[in-house]
Parts: structure tokens; C-alpha cells; sequence
């Protein structure tokens, strides 16, 4: 018996299905070709000719000749068109994020209305959060303050999302706080080496005096440490954190002052710096006076316009934490 192949079977078959107007039926499929069909399958079959078979064949090899030739012209224009395309893109997004940020900002910002503290309210060691009660900006009695206000209200300082983030979790850490539960003002003197440090700018130490409001004698050396008289600059801000620094550790027997304690209150100085006046100028006296005195946003100020990010505190706060760490 001769042997034959697929595509006799196929041609042979076709011949067959011609006399049966083109279709056939499963019974009359030679063996070994459709024999997987059920055999009680008697639909109608369209037929293969021979041309089809024979692309179907190809398919492969042709997409793969296709490809062989395409693909080495797309990926070269792709190769000399990309360092046009991404070095555009590099240059301009920052500047499309820069235009866009100052366009968002260019109302100035509306400040409300001041208030000074009651007796009934709470407040901090902290000037920066008791300007914000003060404007109502947090609640103005200072109590149960949420993550979501104190967040929302850190942004009229226009603190990058990663400053307010790492506040807003240390501050809940540090009070041992639950997501949802709210915090007073005056909770924050209760941080005592954790947040609250000795040796403030303008407090007592806890130990030897009141820790959470201004002491006007402080105050006012604070005020004089400016060199020119118009601007205290961080230059100021060293010689006098130093001056505080020696002073309590000889007044006060629990004096401490380590690492956590060195950074945190050379923040402090970065922060209220960056916030009203600037990062690398420190701030201006009456500026100071406001910020200070009466724990209010200073006449004139104009919100940052940039957020105030890690990327621009870090290296001033551990310039300043470098240059007061012997005293
Ligand atoms: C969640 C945010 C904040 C928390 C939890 C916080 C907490 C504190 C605490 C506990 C102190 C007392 C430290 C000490 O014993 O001297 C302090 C001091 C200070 N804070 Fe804040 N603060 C925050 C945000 C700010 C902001 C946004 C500013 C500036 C705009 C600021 C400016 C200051 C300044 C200048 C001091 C030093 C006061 C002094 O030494 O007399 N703080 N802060």
C-alpha cells in the first residue's frame, strides 16, 4: 500500500467534497484525518483547499520574517529618537511642576483673623502650632486636634507632605495616640526629651522653670542676638543656641542634651526660619517679634511659595546642629 501525505489526503479530499457541492460529511473523511470529530457528527464542514493550507503554514515563519525586519528599524529609531525624548522630559517637567505650583498659589494667601489665646485655651512650647490656633487655623481653644487638621493646617505653611508626614507621626508616636484619637496643645510640654527639650530659644527648662510659655527675659536676649539688629541669621541662631546650651547645663542638674535633642531643636530653628523668613537667611527681627511675642503670622507674610521639603531643611539643620553640638 503506497503511503501518503497530508496534503494528498487534503488535495484528494477536496476532489471529493467538490462532487458533494463543495461540503462533505464527517462519515466520508479518509482515516487518520478528521477522525477526531464524534462520529456522529454530521454538520457540515467547510472544506480546506490547498492555498489555505499552505498559509497556514507560513504564518509563523512570515511573522517571524516580519519581525526579524521591523524590529531592528523600529528599535534603532527608537534608540537614536530616545535621548531627544527623555532629555525634553527631564528638562521640562520640573519646570511644567514649578509653573503649575506657582499658578495654584498665585492668590495670596487670605490670613484669618487673629485672636489672642484665653485663659480657657490650650497652647504649646511650640510658637509654630500656637500662631496656628491663634488664626483658627487649628481650633482656636487648642484641643482635640486631629491628624487630618493638623495636616490640612501644617499646609498653610506650605510644609512639603514628607515634613508634615514625619511631624504629624511623631507627634502621635510620642503621645502614644491612637489614628483617631485628637491631642490638646498643652500635651506637647508632657514630651519632655522626646519633643521638648532644654535649653529652648524662648522656654525654661521643665526642671527649673515653666517650659511652655514665653519668658519674656529670654525673649528679649533671643531678640538682641541679632548681630545687624534687622535679621537674625543662623549664624545668630548658633552663637545664641550655644550661649542657652552652656547655661542651662550649668543651671539645671537633669540637663539633657544629646542627639535626638540637638537635631530636633536645630529644626526648630530651620523650620520657623524656612516658614517666615528664609531657609538660609534666618528672620527678619519683626518678624521674629510676631512669631514669638504674640504668636501671630507676621504683617505682610507671604506664604512660601515652593513646599518646604527635607530636600531643602537637611543639610541647614545639620549644619546648625553640627555647629552647636560643642558649646
Ligand atoms: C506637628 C508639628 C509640630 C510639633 C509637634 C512641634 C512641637 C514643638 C515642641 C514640643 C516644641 C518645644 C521644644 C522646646 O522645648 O523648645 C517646639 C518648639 C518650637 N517649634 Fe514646633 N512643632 C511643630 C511644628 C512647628 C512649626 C511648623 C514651626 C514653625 C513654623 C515650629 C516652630 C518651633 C520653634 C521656633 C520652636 C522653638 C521654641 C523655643 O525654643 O522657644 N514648630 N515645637
Amino acid at each position: 500500500m503506497s503511503v501518503k501525505t497530508v496534503s494528498q489526503i487534503r488535495i484528494e479530499f477536496t476532489r471529493k467534497a467538490d462532487v458533494k457541492n463543495s461540503h462533505f460529511f464527517v462519515d466520508d473523511a479518509p482515516l487518520g484525518v478528521f477522525t477526531t470529530l464524534p462520529p456522529h457528527h454530521n454538520r457540515r464542514i467547510e472544506q480546506p483547499t490547498a492555498s489555505m493550507s499552505a498559509l497556514g503554514y507560513l504564518f509563523y515563519p512570515l511573522l517571524f520574517v516580519l519581525l526579524a525586519v521591523t524590529g531592528p528599524v523600529l528599535f534603532g529609531a527608537f534608540a537614536i529618537a530616545s535621548p531627544f525624548v527623555f532629555s525634553a522630559a527631564a528638562f521640562l517637567t520640573p519646570i511644567v511642576l514649578v509653573i503649575s505650583h506657582i499658578l495654584k498659589h498665585r492668590q495670596p494667601y487670605k490670613v484669618p483673623p487673629y485672636k489672642r489665646a484665653e485663659a480657657n485655651d490650650s497652647r504649646s512650647p511650640c510658637p509654630g502650632l500656637n500662631v496656628l490656633a491663634n488664626h483658627n487655623i487649628l481650633p482656636h481653644n487648642g484641643k482635640d486636634i486631629s491628624q487630618e487638621r493638623l495636616n490640612t493646617a501644617l499646609k498653610v505653611y506650605n510644609l512639603g507632605p514628607d515634613v508634615r508626614a514625619l511631624l504629624v507621626n511623631l507627634l502621635w508616636k510620642k503621645l502614644n495616640l491612637q489614628k483617631n484619637q485628637g491631642f490638646a496643645l498643652s500635651q506637647l510640654s508632657e514630651t519632655h526629651n522626646s519633643i521638648e527639650h532644654d535649653a529652648s530659644l524662648t522656654r525654661e527648662d521643665l526642671d527649673i522653670g515653666n517650659n511652655v510659655v514665653l519668658n519674656h527675659d529670654l525673649y528679649k536676649r533671643f531678640i538682641k542676638s541679632s548681630s545687624n539688629g534687622k535679621q537674625i541669621t543662623i549664624e545668630d541662631f548658633i552663637q545664641y543656641k550655644k550661649q542657652r546650651q552652656s547655661e542651662s547645663r550649668d543651671q539645671n542638674p537633669k540637663f539633657t542634651f544629646g542627639a535626638n535633642q540637638l537635631v530636633g531643636a536645630s529644626s526648630e530653628a530651620i523650620i520657623v526660619s524656612s516658614v517666615f523668613g528664609s531657609t538660609l537667611g534666618g528672620l527678619p527681627v519683626e518678624v521674629a517679634k510676631s512669631v514669638f511675642r504674640e504668636e501671630r503670622i507676621p504683617e505682610g507674610w507671604i506664604r512660601p511659595l515652593l513646599p518646604i521639603t527635607f530636600a531643602q531643611l537637611a543639610a541647614p539643620m545639620a549644619w546648625v546642629a553640627a555647629r552647636t553640638y560643642f558649646y
